[in-house]
Formats: structure tokens, C-alpha cells, sequence
């Protein structure tokens, strides 16, 4: 037996709740209809929710999009916001189609351009990997005219980043985005603004052959950070280490141990603030910019406290 019953008492017409219809299926004649009565009753609860739902839901949900149409025409997944003129404003018909999961036309043909230059270089494992020692020779002839902020040996008294045994790759990647105005300082822009590619590889050669700082604070490696160790996986970023070199190390991130202070806060905050962009698929981007400033400072206590372990093999 089945029984529907409307709330009437909620409404307050007749003070009870009443049977809207009463199907007695011990009764032979109505027993086949139990089944699409049941079904019926089902359906048109969930169309009731539906519509609910629609008027509530969906058309509220349209009105502070167009009244804000503006800010809804961004590409909101970059970062600044890029606008993307050829959005229309976000309409019903757009939003059914996009709740039902269709496709729409694309909103714009072209490709969105931002408005900095973004890195060219491609970088691969294999990357320099190989040091030519015709190279290593030229590259060394070539660095002394870094000397004076990197140091004779690679390392800065100045600020300016160590290159000793930095990984060839994130060395020739850097020098390239200095050159192409993907990544801009006043100091090394105009440096590297005179290098050819050849001069970059050979440069970037020789500071990778160069050692790493001796490693004096062997027990500092046990004091990593959360930071570095663990990252922050509900704000999405990833231990550093993973990539940076202590856990792992991904193609393309700079050797950061023994760096200066300064250097690396400032780079952090650059790639927070947008400032440094050249960083592939904003990887650097997407992490400082969620990074707290006490993970910040954390992060570059312990990077700039550690002297530069010897140079791991393979790379
Ligand atoms: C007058 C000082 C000065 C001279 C000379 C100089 N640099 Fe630099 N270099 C800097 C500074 C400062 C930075 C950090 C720039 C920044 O903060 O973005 C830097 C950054 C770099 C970086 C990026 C390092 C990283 O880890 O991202 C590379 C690579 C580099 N320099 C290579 C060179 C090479 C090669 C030469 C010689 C051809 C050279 N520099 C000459 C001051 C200098
Ligand atoms: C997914 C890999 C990845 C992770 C995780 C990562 N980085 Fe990076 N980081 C990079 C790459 C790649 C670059 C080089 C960007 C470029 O091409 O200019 C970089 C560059 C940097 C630089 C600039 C170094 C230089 O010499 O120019 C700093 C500083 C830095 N990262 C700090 C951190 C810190 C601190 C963390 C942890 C909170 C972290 N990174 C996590 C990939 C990573």
C-alpha cells in the first residue's frame, strides 16, 4: 500500500496533514499500478526539486554575473587576469549549457597573449648535460667578467646568486631569459644582452663545473623545514626539496643551498608579486604566491644557511 500526503498543516489551510490519494493495493484491480504510481510519485518529487533548484539556484546565480559582467570576461585561471574581449557576458542559455556539460564554441580564435614576455626555452634532460671541455675552457675565460658581483669562484659577496656548480641548464635557461626580456635586472639584463648562444652554453658549462660550497653543516640537513620537506599539499604547494634538489630534483630549478638570503627572499617575493615571470608553466608563480611570509622567511633561513653539499653525481 501506498499513501501521498501533502503537508497541508504546514500551509495552515486545514490544520492536518491530509492523504492526497489513497491506493489501497490489497484491491486486485489497483495492485498493477503500484509500480508507475510508485515511480510517478518519485519523478515528480525530483521534478519539484528541480524546478526549486532552477528558479533558485540557476536564475539567482545569473544575476550578480551580469551585473558584474565585466570581471567575468577574464581568464581567471591566469594570473593577472588576462581579458579575453570576445566573452560575452555570461548568459542563461551559456550557464544550462555549461551545468549540462556541453561544450561551447570557443570564445576567442586567437591565442591569448600576455602582456610580459614569457620564457622561449625549452628545457630537457639532456640539456647541457654533457659538459664539453672546450666549452668548460671558453666559459672560463668568458666568466671574468662576472667575477666582480658572482665572485672569482662562483660565489657572491654581493647578493648576487652563487653559480658554482649550479645546474648548466638553469644557468643557461636564466641567461637566455635575460637576453629575450623574459626575466628583467637592471644589473644582468645588459650582461647578458652581449652573449651569444654559444657564449651561454660555454659560461653555463664552466660554472657547473665548478664544486658546490664543501658541505660543513652535515647535521643542518636534518633540520628541513615543513616547508621544504613536506610543503603545504592543502595550499597546493609542493616540498621544495622535490624539486629545489634535497628529496629530488626536477629539471630546471636552480641549485638554492648557500644562496644569499637576500636573494632568494627577493626572488620569492618577485614570483609572488608577478614581478618574475619567466618561469615555466608558472611553477615558481603558483607557489610563492600561496606561500605564507613566516614560510617564506622559513624557507629562506634554511636555504641560506645551508653551505652547498658536495655535487651530487648524475647531473
Ligand atoms: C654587476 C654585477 C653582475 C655582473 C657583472 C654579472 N651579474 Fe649575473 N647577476 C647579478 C645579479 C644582481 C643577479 C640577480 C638578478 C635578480 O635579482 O633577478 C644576477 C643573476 C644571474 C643569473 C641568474 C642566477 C639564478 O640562479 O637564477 C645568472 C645565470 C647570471 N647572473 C649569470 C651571469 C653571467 C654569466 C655573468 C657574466 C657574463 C654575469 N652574471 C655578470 C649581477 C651581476
Ligand atoms: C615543481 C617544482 C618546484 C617546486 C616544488 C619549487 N620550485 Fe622553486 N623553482 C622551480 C623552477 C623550475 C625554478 C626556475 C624558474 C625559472 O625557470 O626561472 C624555480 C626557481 C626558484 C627560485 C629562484 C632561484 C634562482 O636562482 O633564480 C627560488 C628562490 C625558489 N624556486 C624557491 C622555492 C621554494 C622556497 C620552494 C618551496 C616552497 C620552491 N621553490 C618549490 C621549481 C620548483
Amino acid at each position: 500500500m501506498i499513501v501521498t500526503t501533502f503537508p497541508w498543516h504546514w500551509v495552515g489551510i486545514l490544520g492536518m496533514p491530509r492523504r492526497m490519494a489513497y491506493y489501497d493495493y490489497s484491491n486486485a484491480a489497483l495492485e498493477p499500478m503500484a509500480l508507475s504510481v510508485s515511480i510517478s510519485v518519485v519523478g515528480a518529487f525530483i521534478l519539484v526539486i528541480s524546478a526549486i533548484l532552477f528558479f533558485v539556484v540557476l536564475l539567482e546565480g545569473q544575476r550578480a554575473p551580469r551585473e558584474n559582467a565585466g570581471p567575468y570576461r577574464f581568464a581567471v585561471a591566469v594570473h593577472p587576469p588576462i581579458r579575453l574581449p570576445e566573452v560575452k557576458a555570461a548568459g542563461l542559455w551559456d550557464a544550462i549549457c555549461s551545468a549540462a556539460g556541453i561544450a561551447r564554441k570557443a570564445t576567442s580564435t586567437s591565442p591569448v597573449t600576455p602582456d610580459f614576455k614569457i620564457s622561449s626555452v625549452v628545457v630537457t634532460p639532456q640539456m647541457l648535460s654533457i659538459a664539453d671541455t672546450q666549452s668548460i675552457g671558453r666559459g672560463a675565460t668568458l666568466a671574468h667578467q662576472c667575477a666582480i658581483c658572482h665572485g672569482p669562484a662562483g660565489f657572491s659577496r654581493a647578493d648576487a646568486p652563487n653559480l658554482s656548480g649550479q645546474f648548466a641548464g638553469a644557468i643557461y635557461k636564466q641567461l637566455k631569459d635575460f637576453q629575450s626580456g623574459a626575466r628583467s635586472n637592471a644589473i644582468m639584463t645588459p650582461f647578458a644582452a652581449k652573449l651569444t648562444d654559444q657564449d651561454m652554453i660555454d659560461v653555463a658549462s664552466y660554472y657547473a663545473y665548478l664544486p658546490r660550497l664543501p658541505e660543513d653543516r652535515a647535521g643542518q640537513a636534518d633540520a628541513a623545514p615543513r616547508i621544504v620537506l613536506n610543503g603545504a599539499p592543502l595550499r597546493n604547494i609542493p616540498p621544495c626539496g622535490s624539486c629545489h634538489g634535497s628529496i629530488d630534483h626536477k629539471i630546471g630549478s636552480p641549485w638554492l643551498q648557500g644562496q644569499p638570503a637576500a636573494y632568494i627572499k627577493a626572488q620569492l617575493q618577485a614570483f609572488a608579486r608577478d614581478e618574475r615571470n619567466n618561469d615555466i608553466s608558472q611553477q615558481m608563480r603558483n607557489i610563492a604566491r600561496h606561500m605564507t611570509p613566516h614560510e617564506i622567511d622559513v624557507a629562506v633561513r634554511y636555504y641560506s644557511s645551508l653551505s652547498q653539499p658536495a655535487r651530487s653525481t648524475g647531473h
